[in-house]
């Protein structure tokens, strides 16, 4: 702001201020101590204009804004070019700022702390209980939506609570999903298959790689539908069907890791039209201190010491 502007803001804002305090003075000065109820002998058609003092509790009000804005502008900015005698206030009292200077005090104490469990293996790190606790509240706050707050996941999202790992569950490699996220690829098969194709393929999975029943009226024909998925499928989900963690392909032959259901109508759609998991990276959002934490968590989950003391959390809500 130029000096000229700086000046005319303060001249105005002073000005005003100086201008109100006299005039609630003068106004008090003028007053008729004790009488109330005089009218000011105005009438408008039958209406009377009164005399009275203010009362006491408005004057105190007008009187404390005109002392908090006082403070106020020599506290903050807000006179022109003014920074206001607070250190830290040079962009006025927001709530932005506020919130940095939170961010600034939590990251002071506990930044030393997050150093500490960065340097170490997520293994161990899954074996400190306050890290446990740090990765648990942040599980809470960054990941339940989706994966659910007991980590069991849903419809379309993977159970971290168990041993089937689309991606891979060592430490290592679940800290890479976390930072990094994970795009999954399932390409739809409904025109390359054709319908009968489709239907399949979709009993083979159930049948001989999941190793559940089929309904007796299926009238699928399995033989095609291993054809097609030693012609089609292996490529991705292996010649077993057990899966590549590269590509997050998961194992067939685990019906309690696959996340878009087992019925048959259901594998029938997954193969017809495919499916796009997307875990969002949280290297940018997080930071990897806080990954290694989650990572420490979530590893914690599917190993003894992690699945006892979630079995007693549960026991004792
Ligand atoms: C290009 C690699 C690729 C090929 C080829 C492929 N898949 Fe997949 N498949 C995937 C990926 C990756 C996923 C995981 C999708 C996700 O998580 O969103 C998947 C998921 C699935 C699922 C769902 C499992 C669950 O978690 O519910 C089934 C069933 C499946 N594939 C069957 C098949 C069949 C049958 C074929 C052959 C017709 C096939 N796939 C071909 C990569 C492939
Ligand atoms: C917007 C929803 C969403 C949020 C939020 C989310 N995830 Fe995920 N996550 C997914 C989906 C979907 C997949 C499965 C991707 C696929 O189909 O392969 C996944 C996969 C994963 C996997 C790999 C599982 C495997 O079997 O390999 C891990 C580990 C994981 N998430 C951890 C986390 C953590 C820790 C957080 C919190 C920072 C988090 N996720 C937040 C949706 C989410």
């Amino acid at each position: 702001m130029t000096t000229f502007w700086s000046t005319w803001i303060c001249v105005l804002t002073i000005g005003s201020l100086i201008g109100l305090t006299w005039l609630l003075i003068g106004t008090r000065k003028g007053e008729t101590k004790g009488s109330v109820d005089q009218t000011m002998g105005h009438s408008f058609d039958g209406i009377e204009e009164y005399d009275n003092p203010l009362p006491q509790w408005w004057f105190l009000l007008f009187a404390g804004t005109l002392v908090f804005s006082v403070g106020y502008l020599v506290l903050y900015p807000g006179l022109g070019n003014w920074k206001g005698i607070l250190p830290g206030y040079e962009n006025g009292w927001t709530g932005a700022h506020e919130w940095e200077k939170e961010m600034a005090k939590a990251d002071a104490k506990f930044g030393p702390i997050f150093a500490k469990f960065a340097a170490m293996p997520v293994e161990e790190v899954a074996k400190d209980p306050q890290a446990l606790k740090m990765g648990g509240r942040l599980f809470a706050s960054n990941c339940s939506v989706c994966h659910g707050s007991d980590a069991k996941g849903a419809f379309g999202f993977p159970n971290l609570a168990d041993s089937n790992w689309r991606w891979g569950g060592a430490a290592d490699t679940i800290k890479t999903t976390i930072m990094g996220g994970r795009m999954a690829a399932m390409p739809a098969w409904g025109e390359v298959l054709g319908e009968a194709g489709v239907k399949n393929v979709a009993a083979y999975v159930r049948h001989d790689l999941a190793g559940l029943p089929l309904p007796a009226d299926s009238g699928a024909d399995l033989q095609a539908g291993q054809q097609a998925f030693n012609t089609t499928c292996v490529a991705c989900h292996g010649a077993n069907g057990q899966g590549t963690e590269a590509m997050g392909a998961p194992n067939l032959t685990q019906p309690a890791g696959f996340i878009y259901g087992t019925s048959l109508a259901q594998l029938q759609q997954t193969i017809r039209h495919g499916r796009q998991g997307h875990m969002p990276a949280q290297s940018e959002l997080l930071g990897n201190d806080k990954v290694q934490l989650l990572a420490a968590y979530v590893y914690s989950l599917s190993h003894t010491a992690g699945a006892e003391r979630l079995q007693a959390e549960h026991k004792s809500e």
